[in-house]
C-alpha cells in the first residue's frame, strides 16, 4: 500500500517532536487500506492547494504541532480549573477568527488533524459512510463555519450539477483558506457572523462542523438554522465536549446535552456517533478530562 504522505509526515514529526511521533505512530492506522488510500487521497490535494497558496506541506505540519501544543496547554489549565480559558464570543473573535496569523496556522492545523487523530477521523469516516443516505435530491446547501473547506470538497463530490452551495464564515482567513482547498468554483463565500445572515433561500442539507462550541447561545444557533433549513431538511452537526481549545467558549459536558438542545431546537437526531479521543481505552464518556466529539445527521421536526 502506497502510503508516502503519511510516512513523510510521520518523518517529519519525528524529528519534531519525538513525544508526539510515538502517540502519533501508534495512532495511525497503516494496516487501514480505506483509511490509507483516504488519508493518501486528502494529502495530496491538500498539498497541491498548499503550493498554490504558496505554501509546503512542513508549513501545515508546523501549524499542526502548533495547535497541538495550544490543546496541550488549554487541556492543563481545563484540568486546573474545569472551564475553559474564554468565555466571551468578542475575546475570542478578536484572538483568533479577526488574527490572520493565528487563524491561519490554526485552521491548517486543525485540518492535518482531521486525518492524524483517530476521534476527528472516525468522525470524517462516519460522515463519508453516511452521507449518501441523507444528500439525495439536495439542491441548496449551507455550511456555517467552514474553516478549511475539507466538508466542502465532501459534500460537493455527492450532489449533482445543479447545485447551489452557500457557506458563512466570520474569517477572512478561514474564507480564503476555504477559496484555495475548495475544488468547486460554484461556491457563495459569505463572510459574516451567522446570527446576522438573512435569505429568503430555504436549505435542504445545513452542514455545521466544531462551530456549536465557539458560541455564547448554541440553542438560539441551532434555532437559527432550524429556520434555515426547508421543510424536511436535513443537517449534519459535530460538536466537541469537554474539549479545551483557544477559541471554545461553550462548554458541553456529554452528547446527552448536545442531544436536548438539538430537540428543544426542533431537530430529530436521525444517527449519530460518539468518538472518544481515547478511543482505545475504556473511558467513561463524561469524564471531565477526556474530549469527545458528538457528530449527528439530525431531521427538522
Ligand atoms: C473550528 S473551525 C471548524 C472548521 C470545520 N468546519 C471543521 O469541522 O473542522 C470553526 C469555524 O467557525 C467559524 N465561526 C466561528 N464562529 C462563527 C460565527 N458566529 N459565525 C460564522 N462563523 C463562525 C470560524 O471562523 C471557523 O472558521
Amino acid at each position: 500500500m502506497n502510503a508516502h504522505y503519511l510516512n513523510t509526515i510521520l518523518e517529519y514529526i519525528k524529528a519534531k517532536n519525538p513525544m508526539h511521533f510515538k502517540k502519533l505512530k501508534k495512532n495511525i492506522a497503516f494496516d487501514n487500506e480505506q483509511y490509507v488510500t483516504r488519508a493518501e487521497a486528502f494529502f495530496g490535494s491538500y498539498v497541491e492547494s498548499l503550493e498554490r497558496d504558496g505554501k509546503d506541506l512542513p508549513f501545515a505540519l508546523d501549524c499542526y504541532l502548533k495547535v497541538c501544543n495550544d490543546v496541550m496547554f488549554e487541556q492543563m489549565r481545563f484540568a486546573e480549573t474545569g472551564a475553559y480559558t474564554s468565555t466571551s464570543f468578542d475575546e475570542v473573535n478578536q484572538r483568533v477568527y479577526n488574527n490572520p496569523e493565528v487563524m491561519s496556522y490554526y485552521m491548517h492545523g486543525l485540518l492535518v488533524s482531521q486525518y492524524l487523530w483517530e476521534h476527528h477521523y472516525r468522525i470524517l469516516e462516519f460522515f463519508f459512510n453516511n452521507m449518501g443516505r441523507f444528500t439525495e435530491q439536495i439542491r441548496h446547501v449551507l455550511e456555517v463555519g467552514g474553516g478549511h473547506g475539507l466538508y466542502t470538497n465532501e459534500v460537493i463530490a455527492h450532489l449533482n450539477a445543479d447545485y447551489h452551495y452557500t457557506m458563512v464564515d466570520i474569517s477572512e482567513t478561514s474564507i480564503e483558506m476555504s477559496k484555495t482547498f475548495v475544488k468547486s468554483d460554484k461556491v457563495d463565500y459569505i463572510l459574516q457572523d451567522v446570527y446576522q445572515y438573512s435569505t429568503e433561500k430555504k436549505f435542504d442539507f445545513i452542514i455545521m462542523g466544531e462551530v456549536l462550541e465557539h458560541v455564547e447561545d448554541p440553542l438560539g444557533l441551532m434555532k437559527k438554522l432550524h429556520s434555515l433549513g426547508a421543510e424536511n431538511a436535513t443537517a449534519f452537526i459535530t460538536a466537541p465536549c469537554n474539549s479545551p481549545a483557544i477559541d471554545h467558549i461553550y462548554l458541553f459536558r456529554n452528547p446527552e446535552e448536545l442531544k436536548a438542545l438539538y430537540n428543544e431546537a426542533g431537530w430529530e437526531v436521525a444517527l449519530d456517533l460518539i468518538a472518544s479521543s481515547e478511543s482505545k481505552k475504556d473511558v467513561a464518556i463524561d469524564d471531565p478530562l477526556v474530549p469527545v466529539m458528538y457528530a449527528a445527521f439530525l431531521k427538522k421536526k
